[in-house]
């Protein structure tokens, strides 16, 4: 077993230590968390170079930037002694990523466009290392169309992108569009070099994951189902792995693709669901995030005539797979967590499926229709623990992943 755990959020961490990031400040409210940013990243051994954008220029000084980073700070494209001491071209070179932050609706369209007139966007285009960005802007620009197309055209061309969140904006309006919390910045840098170096701070661990519905089918054409998308579990078999976890995803059936580099042993019935799991033991950490159907039916042979009367269905209760995880024994994982997907009463209920399933964490969400949380993008979630109930703000599905991982990489520090 792996022993050199790291936190990958707080401390000094070697996954930072001595990378370059040459930070891209553009025009947005949100550049006032850049001095935060900077010295976090500094701690944690990283080198900052800032290109400062003229928008940029009136949320935070030149002055600001140079004395947090301890280097120049560049801004101007034509600038005679920038370019006789560093030259634009050598400064997109040196660096290991590139980030921008705050990302403007603006810079993001430039970039799209591969436009270059000035010395960020020239930085930008005439780069040959990874970009990550983390957009901020008002709701309405960032949902607008054109954002979102240019967000897909970036994505495709494997600019990383980290945030933005949900919440109060500065102009005054809620919804998407806050800039990434300074230490979710930092995570996903991390995660970046973890990923390039092939180790994270779960190497040498592996994890079961379930995901999605289970179908129990009535007859040969019937089945009973549920609305779970299976979003969530993906998404957190996603970030175990890029922390480098041997991830098993044992999936219901879903719309979602299969995750890349995790192995996937696809079921239909919570009975097959089941025998994968126990199939894919040992494993030193589990996350039950499947929505599994509570009862089987007596399946008919044939496809169940209509007739005058209804039929009758016969259910009978399906294995409780994280019961059935959490039972003390020798494959036993280290570390059970289970989902709580209430409608009331939502931390009370889960505190007691805590205990009565024998889990280490149980993640509460609230399914109440009006919270779109089934089928939806984004998730409200109080981690339950031995400790206490930590609520965690609404977040993208794949955000509350990244944080459950991290959650998970910090116990495995402290456990295994
Ligand atoms: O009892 P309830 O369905 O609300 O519990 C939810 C948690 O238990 C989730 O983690 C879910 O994946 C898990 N579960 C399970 N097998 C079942 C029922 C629920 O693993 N048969």
């Amino acid at each position: 077993m792996n022993t050199i755990m790291r936190d990958i959020t707080s401390g000094p961490t070697p996954l930072l230590e001595n990378k370059r990031i040459l930070l891209i400040v553009a025009g947005g409210i949100a550049a006032v968390k850049v001095p935060d940013l900077i010295r976090r990243l500094r701690e944690r051994g990283a080198s900052v170079r800032c290109i400062l954008t003229k928008g940029g220029e009136n949320f935070v000084t030149p002055l600001t930037l140079a004395s947090l980073s301890g280097e120049k700070c560049y801004q101007d494209l034509f600038s005679l002694t920038d370019e006789a001491e560093m030259g634009h071209i050598r400064l997109s070179r040196e660096a290991d990523i590139i980030l921008v932050a705050p990302a403007t609706a603006d810079i993001m369209a430039k970039m799209t466009a591969g436009l270059a007139d000035d010395l960020a966007t020239t930085a930008l285009l005439a780069t040959d290392k990874p970009v990550m960005i983390a957009p901020s802007m008002n709701v309405m620009m960032w949902t607008h169309p054109a954002t979102q197309a240019n967000l897909q055209i970036l994505q495709t061309r494997d600019v990383r992108i980290v945030g933005p969140g949900a919440g109060d904006l500065a102009c005054g309006e809620v919804g998407d569009g806050r800039m990434a919390e300074v230490p979710e910045i930092i995570a996903a840098l991390a995660r970046f070099f973890a990923k390039a170096q092939n180790r994270g701070p779960l190497s040498g661990f592996k994890a079961l994951v379930t995901s999605g519905p289970t179908h129990e089918p009535i007859d040969p054409v019937r089945y009973i189902a549920n609305r779970s998308s299976g979003k969530q579990g993906h998404a957190i078999a996603t970030a175990l792995n890029e922390m480098g976890a041997a991830v098993t995803l044992v999936s219901g059936p879903t719309q979602e693709p299969d995750p890349d580099g995790v192995e996937i042993i696809h079921v239909e019935t919570a009975a097959q669901m089941l025998k994968a799991c126990q199939s894919a033991l040992p494993a030193d950490i589990a996350v039950c995030a499947a929505a599994v159907a509570d009862w089987s039916v007596e399946e008919a042979a044939q496809k169940i005539k209509k007739g005058s009367n209804a039929p009758a269905l016969k259910l009978a209760s399906n294995p409780d797979i994280l019961a059935t995880l959490s039972k003390p024994g020798k494959t036993r994982p280290a570390l059970v967590i289970g989902f709580a997907a209430e409608t009331e009463n939502l931390i009370e209920n889960a505190k007691l499926k805590r205990a009565k399933k024998n889990a280490d964490w149980i993640v509460a969400n609230d399914v109440s229709a009006r919270t779109g949380t089934f089928g939806g993008d984004s998730n409200t979630v109080h981690l339950i623990t031995a400790e206490g109930v930590e609520n965690w703000p609404t977040l993208k599905k794949r955000a509350v992943a990244e944080r459950l991982a991290e959650r998970i990489a910090k116990f495995v520090e402290r456990h295994l």
